[in-house]
């Protein structure tokens, strides 16, 4: 594949500062870039039909020899060894060209070509969705409030998909009123509340919350949040923190109120074909809102920019096709 463009997510930064990562073995370096979008330079026959010269997005995991890798969903690995491009095992995208087995590649349409670099942070937040609905087939379910904590590109991505649902989607952040990210999710018809203003126990309650941020005394918080028969998904990586909190109360409304709190990592292959749809979606009710979250794209000469991210910024791209 040829590298058109690379975004640059939170899991980037924390492996630049050696918080997480892995380079492959034997290899003392890793090559970063998870989140790609490519031209195919040249592929060998293959009943996936991907050809030279088509645009294509690869998925982040490779899988091992487990049940469900083994099925197509390495998002779902039993043992933890499956490898991902850029973060684990496996070197990422950011070059001028690179390698990936094919029947991970997932063709782009050209009049997505322009916000496609932002499918993968999409896939993630596709599954998280999608995982949550499925999870509650287990009674009849129709959620009307939902609750994003953090505006961070996958919590945006998340308030669109949940207002193309149909919800009506509350996000929170710490950013002013008059911000960008608070604008944005304004513009998709959903109500943006500053944290630092106003806590989240005062929000009401809500049937789906997604927490994005990584903070974890949030996470716990929002489990607090949920109407009766309610999901929590978290969508964060979480550092270690000790909390005194009263777990007896915690527990017993959980069962009380049969709410649910799980956990969402990566995504398969499914979860971006979703995405190439709602992007499709997203482009008619909301035009603009996708290609409005670049708020910075450098070539790959200044890729240190990219890597620096300011408090406004959302979506950093490196474009190979800028010179600098
Ligand atoms: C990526 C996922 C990956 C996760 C954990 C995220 O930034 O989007 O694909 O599974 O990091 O490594």
């Amino acid at each position: 594949m040829r590298t058109s463009k690379i975004g640059i997510c939170g899991t980037d930064l924390e492996i630049i500062q050696g918080g997480y990562g892995e380079a492959p073995p034997n290899s003392d370096y890793l090559v970063l870039g998870h989140e790609c979008l490519a031209t195919v330079e040249d592929a060998p026959s293959n009943s996936a039909g991907i050809e030279k010269g088509d645009l294509v997005v690869p998925t982040v995991r490779r899988p091992d020899g487990c049940l469900n890798c083994q099925n197509g969903e390495s998002d779902m690995c039993l043992t933890g060894q499956y490898k991902e491009h850029g973060i684990k095992g496996l070197h990422g995208f950011c070059s001028e060209y690179s390698v990936s087995d094919l029947n991970y590649l997932v063709r782009i349409p050209a009049e997505l070509s322009d916000v496609a670099i932002l499918l993968e942070p999409t896939s993630v937040a596709e599954k998280g969705v999608f995982q949550s609905f499925k999870i509650q087939d287990r009674m009849i379910w129709k959620p009307q409030k939902a609750l994003v904590l953090g505006t961070g590109p996958v919590g945006l991505l998340t308030v669109l998909l949940l207002r193309l649902r149909g919800l009506d989607v509350t996000a929170v952040a710490t950013r002013p009123k008059d911000s960008l990210k608070a604008r944005l999710v304004e513009k998709i018809g959903g109500t943006y509340v500053n944290g630092t203003d106003q806590p989240i126990s005062g929000l009401g309650r809500f049937d789906l919350i997604l927490e994005e941020t990584g903070v974890a005394s949030l996470a716990a918080e929002a489990q607090g949040l949920l109407n009766n028969n309610g999901v929590l998904c978290l969508l964060g990586i979480y550092r270690p923190n000790l909390a005194t909190q009263d777990i007896g109360h915690s527990y017993d409304d959980i069962v009380l109120g049969n709410k649910i709190t799980f956990g969402s990592v990566n995504a398969n292959k499914r979860y971006f074909v979703s995405g190439i749809q709602d992007f499709k979606t997203i482009q008619q009710k909301f035009p603009g809102v996708l290609k409005s979250m670049f708020t910075k794209t450098v070539g790959p000469s200044n890729y240190s920019q990219a890597y620096s991210p300011t408090k406004d910024d959302i979506k950093s791209v490196i474009d190979f096709q800028k010179l600098n």
